[in-house]
This record gives structure tokens, sequence and C-alpha cells, in this order.
């Protein structure tokens, strides 16, 4: 069956409404909450460097035996500072 143009009309009003809700939907998005790298005299000399690098240590204390093992439930652990964002000055 051919499109009318006035069914053409109508499928892109609804795609118009669409996108104006996904746009509203993602404008709405909550404020990233996630904790930043740590300000502290351990945290500090990780700030700067580059994040691959600064990655390397970060399980040397963050593992199941160290002084703070990440909590339960933590997201898979792959690159630290991309969640845990370096505190640009
Ligand atoms: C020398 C041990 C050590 C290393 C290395 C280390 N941390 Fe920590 N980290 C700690 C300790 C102890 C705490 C808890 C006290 C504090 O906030 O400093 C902590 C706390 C944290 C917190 C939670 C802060 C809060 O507000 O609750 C995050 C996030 C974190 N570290 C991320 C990292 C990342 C990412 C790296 C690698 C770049 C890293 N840590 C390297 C010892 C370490
Ligand atoms: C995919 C994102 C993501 C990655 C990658 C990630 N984390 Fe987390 N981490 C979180 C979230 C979300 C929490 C929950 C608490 C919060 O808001 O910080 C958390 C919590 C923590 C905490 C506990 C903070 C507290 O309040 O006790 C530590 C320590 C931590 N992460 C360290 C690390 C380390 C070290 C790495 C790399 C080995 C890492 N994280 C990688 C998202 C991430």
């Amino acid at each position: 069956m051919p499109m009318t143009s006035k069914n053409k009309l109508l499928y892109n009003i609804v795609f118009f409404i669409f996108c104006g809700g996904l746009l509203v939907f993602l404008l709405n998005a909550p404020e990233e909450t996630t904790k930043k790298l740590p300000e502290d005299e351990i945290h500090q000399k990780f700030q700067t460097i580059d994040r691959k690098e600064a990655e390397k240590s970060c399980e040397e204390c963050h593992n199941p035996e160290g002084e703070l093992p990440l909590p339960e439930g933590h997201p898979p652990k792959y690159r630290c500072i991309f969640c845990h964002k370096q505190v640009k000055k």
C-alpha cells in the first residue's frame, strides 16, 4: 500500500514528538555523582599524571585484601579514572 502524503505528514509529526521527548529525557539525566579521585595525600600524585599510568597503581590498595577494597556491587572496574575523575584545576 503506497503511503499517502497525509500519512507521511502524520509519521513525521509522531517522529518529531518522539525526538522532543527523548531530548527532554536526556536533558533531565541526573548529574554525575560518582566520587572523584580524592584530593588527599594518598591520591594527590595521581591527580596530574597520565590516567593510564595512574590506574596501574590503584589496585595496590583497592583490592580485596588491601586497605580499602572496592565495595560490593562495584561496577566493572576496568579504567578507574574513567569514572573516578581527576579533579582538574
Ligand atoms: C596507597 C594506597 C592507595 C592507592 C595506591 C590508591 N588509593 Fe584510593 N584510597 C585509599 C584509601 C586509604 C582511601 C580511603 C581514605 C581516602 O579517601 O583517602 C581511598 C579512597 C578512595 C576513593 C573513595 C573516596 C571517598 O570519597 O570515599 C576512591 C574513589 C579512590 N580511593 C580511588 C582510587 C583510584 C582511582 C586510585 C588509582 C589512581 C587509588 N584510589 C589509589 C588508598 C589508596
Ligand atoms: C564504570 C565506572 C567505575 C569504574 C571503571 C570504577 N569505579 Fe569505583 N565506583 C563507581 C561507583 C558508581 C561507585 C559507587 C560509589 C560512588 O558514588 O563513588 C564506586 C565506588 C568506589 C569506591 C568506594 C568509595 C566509597 O565511598 O567507599 C572505591 C574505593 C572505588 N570505587 C575505587 C575504584 C578503583 C580503584 C577502580 C579501578 C580499579 C574503580 N573504582 C573503577 C564507579 C566506577
